[in-house]
């Protein structure tokens, strides 16, 4: 059996305080889990109807709202959470959006966007055969958005494809270099990289560049271009990568093991 005198227990104490220390710095954070589909009672309910009330679901399930937990309620109103009073006006249940009311709605979340909508001539014509944000983006099966939108067959319905080809010109160059920085970031991953800050810059850039489509302004689109494309080449170049919470938490349990053992052995000299 082993006895432990004064000094031992000592030891023995600060050796526990060392472990407890290094468990709490190694347990993983949590992650908060998108909202469950499951809780949401409009989806429930509707994805075991009939035909028009049930492809919604469907379509919604594969979107990138899905994804984000952006679910029904979002755009329709009503309560997802109490079956019986879901679709009641008095919980802000508002039906299928009217066509004039759908860039509102949409743009409550994607305000940037709706902006530049409200002020191009496709905004100036709503209601009076200009397009709605779901004309090009469909109400439910919603995905990232890319330049393969501005094709014949979105775009032509309408009028000639003249002024949407000039457009999609004048982003191209853009998207080009989002598009190879996004798979510099992929093989940095794959090395175990931390990307963070780099993929925080890439985002705000890419919304801005995106965002800007809707002004359907070509001069505009040019100019903002530049100043887009030159911030981009300046995060290529430095690299942007910036210490993830791991290599901080490696750091500082790091520090205090160190801080400690020393503090042990200095008791165990005295
Ligand atoms: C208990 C079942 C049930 C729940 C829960 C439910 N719905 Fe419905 N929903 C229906 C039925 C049945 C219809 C078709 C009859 C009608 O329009 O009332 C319908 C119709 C709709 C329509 C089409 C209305 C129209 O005028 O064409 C929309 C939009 C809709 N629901 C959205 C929602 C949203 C959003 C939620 C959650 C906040 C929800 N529903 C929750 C059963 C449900
Ligand atoms: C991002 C916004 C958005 C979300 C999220 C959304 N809807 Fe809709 N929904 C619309 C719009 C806009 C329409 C109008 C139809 C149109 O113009 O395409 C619509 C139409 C409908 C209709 C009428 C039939 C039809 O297909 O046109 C039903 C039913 C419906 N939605 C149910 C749902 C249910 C159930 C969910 C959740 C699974 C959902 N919606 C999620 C925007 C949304
Ligand atoms: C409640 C907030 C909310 C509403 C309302 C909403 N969205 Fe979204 N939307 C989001 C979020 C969150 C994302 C995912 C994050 C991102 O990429 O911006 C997203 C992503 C998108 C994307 C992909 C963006 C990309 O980066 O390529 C498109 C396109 C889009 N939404 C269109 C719409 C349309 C059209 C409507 C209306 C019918 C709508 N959204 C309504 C929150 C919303
Ligand atoms: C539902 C009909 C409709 C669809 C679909 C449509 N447009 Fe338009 N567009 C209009 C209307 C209406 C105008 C304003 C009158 C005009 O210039 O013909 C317009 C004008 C424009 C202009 C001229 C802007 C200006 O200030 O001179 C451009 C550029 C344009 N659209 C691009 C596109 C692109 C790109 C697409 C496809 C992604 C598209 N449109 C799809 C209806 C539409
Ligand atoms: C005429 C077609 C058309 C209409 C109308 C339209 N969009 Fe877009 N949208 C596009 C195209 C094309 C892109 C992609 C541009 C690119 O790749 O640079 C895009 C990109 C987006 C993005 C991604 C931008 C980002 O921040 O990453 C969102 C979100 C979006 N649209 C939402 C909307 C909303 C909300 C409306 C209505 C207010 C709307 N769109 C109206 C064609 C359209």
């Amino acid at each position: 059996m082993v006895r432990y005198d004064g000094v031992g227990l000592l030891l023995m104490r600060q050796w526990v305080a060392v472990l407890t220390l290094l468990a709490v710095c190694f347990i993983p954070p949590n992650r908060a889990d998108a909202v469950s589909s499951q809780v949401i009672v409009c989806v429930q309910c509707h994805a075991a109807l009939n035909g028009q009330l049930s492809q919604p679901v469907r379509l919604w399930q594969d979107s990138i709202h899905a994804e984000h937990g952006i679910t029904c309620n979002a755009c329709h109103g009503g309560d997802p959470m109490d079956s019986a009073n879901a679709m009641s006006p008095a919980r802000g249940y508002r039906g299928v959006p009217l066509p004039t009311t759908i860039p509102t709605i949409c743009g409550g979340c994607h305000m940037g966007v709706v902006k530049y909508y409200m002020n191009s001539a496709h905004g100036r014509a709503l209601g009076r055969g200009g397009p709605t944000c779901v004309t090009c983006h469909g109400s439910h099966n919603v995905i990232r958005a890319s330049l393969d939108l501005i094709s014949q067959k979105n775009c032509t319905p309408c009028h000639t494809f003249d002024k949407a080809r000039q457009i999609r010109t004048a982003m191209v160059k853009t998207d080009g270099m989002l598009q190879a920085i996004d798979k510099r970031i992929k093989v940095l991953k794959s090395q175990g990289i931390v990307t963070d800050t780099l993929e925080k810059r890439l985002f705000s850039l890419r919304n801005r560049s995106h965002s800007l489509y809707h002004s359907l302004d070509v001069n505009l689109i040019r100019q903002e271009s530049t100043h887009i494309q030159a911030e981009l080449e300046k995060s290529n170049g430095d690299g942007g990568v910036g210490t993830g919470p791991l290599i901080g938490i490696l750091a500082i349990g790091g520090a205090l093991l160190s801080a400690l053992l020393f503090y042990v052995i200095k008791k165990q000299i005295n």
